[in-house]
């Protein structure tokens, strides 16, 4: 087979850390597709600022475009993150037939039914699993391993930076605004960390596996957040000497077919494996019917992390590719949503 020549939008801590898997794993990597895999072109906001890889200068371009109208290109891995505009060149991607592996949840949150929608139309995959939760395989462990059941709820910690903050700040005595940097140079937080810190990263990330584990159309504006920049550390250590940890948790829930999803910082009881989630790891909950309980933990943000999520759906979409499907139905059957009211 002739390689598969792939379009990466961004080449920051995610695209990154893509590149050194794709070369890492290389032959594996081929042999499970069965052809190369090849990184063709690579979209960067400054060609000229110094890389951490080396990387074939002649392969960047500061023009998402080039890549996008590339007509060698079959799969666009979207990494730069953004929304707007990014919406706009993943419709313009899909218009031209190309797949698209990316892991940028605020545009799933907010554009996932239009994107899902286009992708179906054109015969094209849309895989997102480093959207939610850096490295555990959580949107198709929803998507597939529970299709059989019916999940009633869906708890954890979801976002990495938060949860490292609040654990340095516990266990080190760490300041917000110290242990906040360290986040930043570790290349867990978001461009702008209000996203992470006031909870709409975590909500973003519950808007997605609410829709999916729920089968229902949720929106960002179904969850109420609050983030964790009103915790001090003397909220921290009165929470300690009562037994309980401090932590950013998004809770999805349903009754018969009412649903509730919030974001918000918790006290949870030491003793609850929830507790000794640490640092940049996350945990997801997830309760069945049928299944009862089932917990994922991992990494939740971070290079080689995110990166073996986007790789694998690179994989899943060149397998695609190779049968002439589209795999992973990706979109849900939405059911209509009823929202729990306070009151109930
Ligand atoms: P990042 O380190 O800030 O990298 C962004 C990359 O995109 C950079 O290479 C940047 O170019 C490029 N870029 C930004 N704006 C651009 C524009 N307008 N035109 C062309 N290129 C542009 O971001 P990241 O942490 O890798 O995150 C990327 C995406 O993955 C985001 O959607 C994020 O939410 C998601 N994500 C991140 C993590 C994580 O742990 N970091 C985990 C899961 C999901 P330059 O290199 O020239 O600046
Ligand atoms: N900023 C996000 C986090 C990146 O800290 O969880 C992973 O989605």
């Amino acid at each position: 087979n002739k390689p598969v020549k792939v379009g990466l939008l961004g080449l920051g801590t995610v695209g990154t850390g893509v590149v050194r898997i794709v070369e890492m794993h290389q032959e594996d990597l081929s042999s499970q597709v069965g052809s190369p895999i090849v990184i063709e072109k690579i979209s960067v906001k400054d060609r000229e600022k110094s890389r951490n890889i080396p990387i074939d200068h002649s392969k960047l371009t500061d023009d998402p475009w080039e890549v996008i109208h590339d007509p060698e290109i079959d799969v666009i891995v979207e990494v730069m993150g953004g929304v707007e505009q990014t919406r706009t060149y993943i419709l313009e991607a899909l218009s031209q037939g190309k797949h698209i592996v990316t892991a940028n949840k605020d545009l799933m949150a907010l554009y996932g039914t239009e994107i899902l929608a286009k992708a179906q139309e054109m015969k094209c995959d849309v895989f997102y699993e480093a959207s939610v939760a850096g490295g555990i395989p959580i949107i198709r462990t929803l998507i597939e391993g529970f299709s059989s059941d019916r999940i009633t709820k869906i708890m954890g910690i979801v976002n990495g930076t938060t949860n490292y903050m609040l654990t340095k700040m516990s266990k080190e005595g760490v300041s917000y605004e110290d242990v906040l940097k360290e986040a930043q140079q570790l290349g867990y937080a978001e461009s702008d960390p209000t996203s992470d810190v006031e909870g709409l990263d975590a909500a973003r990330k519950m808007t997605i596996l609410g829709t999916l584990g729920f089968r229902t159309n949720v929106e960002l504006a179904d969850v109420r957040v609050k983030g964790i920049s009103g915790v001090s550390q003397s909220d921290i250590a009165y929470a300690r000497n009562l037994g309980y940890e401090i932590k950013l948790l998004g809770i999805a829930d349903r009754d018969d077919d009412a649903i509730s999803i919030s974001v918000q910082p918790t006290m949870v009881k030491a003793s609850h494996p929830i507790a000794s989630v640490n640092g940049v790891f996350n945990a997801v909950y997830v309760y069945g019917e049928a299944v009862g309980e089932t917990m994922f933990y991992g990494a939740g943000a971070g290079e080689m992390p995110t990166a073996t999520s986007v790789v694998a759906d690179l994989v899943s979409v060149i397998k695609n590719l190779r049968l002439g499907v589209n795999g992973l139905k990706q979109i849900a059957p939405h059911k209509p949503k009823k929202l729990k009211t306070d009151a109930e």
